[in-house]
């Protein structure tokens, strides 16, 4: 018998297991959700790659999480969002939510003084997206956009805390502290396992955002908006799939979303 689409996965894809930040807000506000998440773990980093080669890993892996009958798409990596999102929307004729647009609104939200500083990959950070889109939401906003691309090697080794990781963050962050931000967005999946020590190194008066809840807020709305809904029946299913490592993923994802993760395939080509 055919499954109704209102039982079908809530597909999410990331380069790895950052996007589970943002999964587990979004297992938080749907716990009855069925979820299948694609980490492309042998093509880890995207940051650092150009726009064209995300913008067809970002098609290749909607296309394999439809074919895992996906009934809407979440891309919680914020570099494959900056550059694909709008190609994704073009092509596929389903519910897809990118992380930018939750993130921008999160932070304008938040502001007082106006001076909003967004941390991203290279890739990100370039394609000038989250500028734009705090922008569009707040005109006299100033932004300042900074790439650190080696937090996320730091976040991957678990050196969240170390004193090389509190040295880059120094390094990377000294001129904000000069440009008197009030908010400082994470604008990369990664970067949330290193809000204490970005929080310790810019002080308490920073309101640090990231874009995981906004966006689980926003899962939430399109599918009641679309009546997507899973009827929460059976226990709901959470599968999965990698490029490349299951057990390197496994035992770091577990990491990341603060609960073992059971079922991890391999995605065979
Ligand atoms: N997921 C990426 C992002 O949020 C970070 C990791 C990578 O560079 O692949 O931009």
């Amino acid at each position: 018998m055919k499954m109704p689409k209102n039982n079908h996965a809530i597909g999410l894809f990331d380069s790895g297991v950052g996007g589970l930040t943002v999964l587990k807000e979004v297992i938080r506000a749907l716990p009855k959700e069925n979820i299948v998440y694609f980490a492309d773990t042998a093509r880890i980093p995207y940051g650092e790659k150009s726009r064209e080669t995300i913008i067809r890993f970002s098609i290749e892996n909607t296309i394999f999480l439809l074919e895992q009958n996906i009934k809407m798409l979440v891309v919680p990596c914020n570099t494959a969002t900056a550059h694909a999102i709008d190609k994704l929307h073009q092509i596929f004729n389903i519910p897809i939510i990118g992380v930018v647009e939750p993130g921008a609104k999160k932070a304008v939200s938040v502001t007082k003084n106006g001076r909003i500083a967004v941390l991203g990959t290279r890739g990100t950070i370039k394609s000038g997206i989250y500028q734009r889109e705090i922008k569009k939401r707040l005109p006299e906003a100033e932004v300042i956009a900074i790439s650190c691309p080696l937090f996320v090697p730091l976040v991957e080794e678990r050196m969240l805390s170390h004193p090389v990781t509190k040295l880059v963050i120094q390094e990377y962050l000294t001129p904000l502290k000069k440009a008197s931000v009030d908010t400082l967005l994470l604008g990369c999946t990664h970067y949330p396992l290193l809000r204490k020590a970005i929080q310790e190194f810019m002080g308490e008066d920073v309101t640090i955002v990231d874009s995981a809840s906004t966006c689980a807020e926003e899962v939430l709305l399109t599918l009641s908006h679309e009546k997507l809904h899973c009827d929460g029946q059976n226990d709901p299913k959470h599968h999965y799939y990698v490029s490349d490592d299951p057990q390197k993923f496994q035992q770091l994802g577990s990491e990341f979303l603060e609960s073992p993760l059971t079922s991890v395939s391999l995605k065979v080509d």
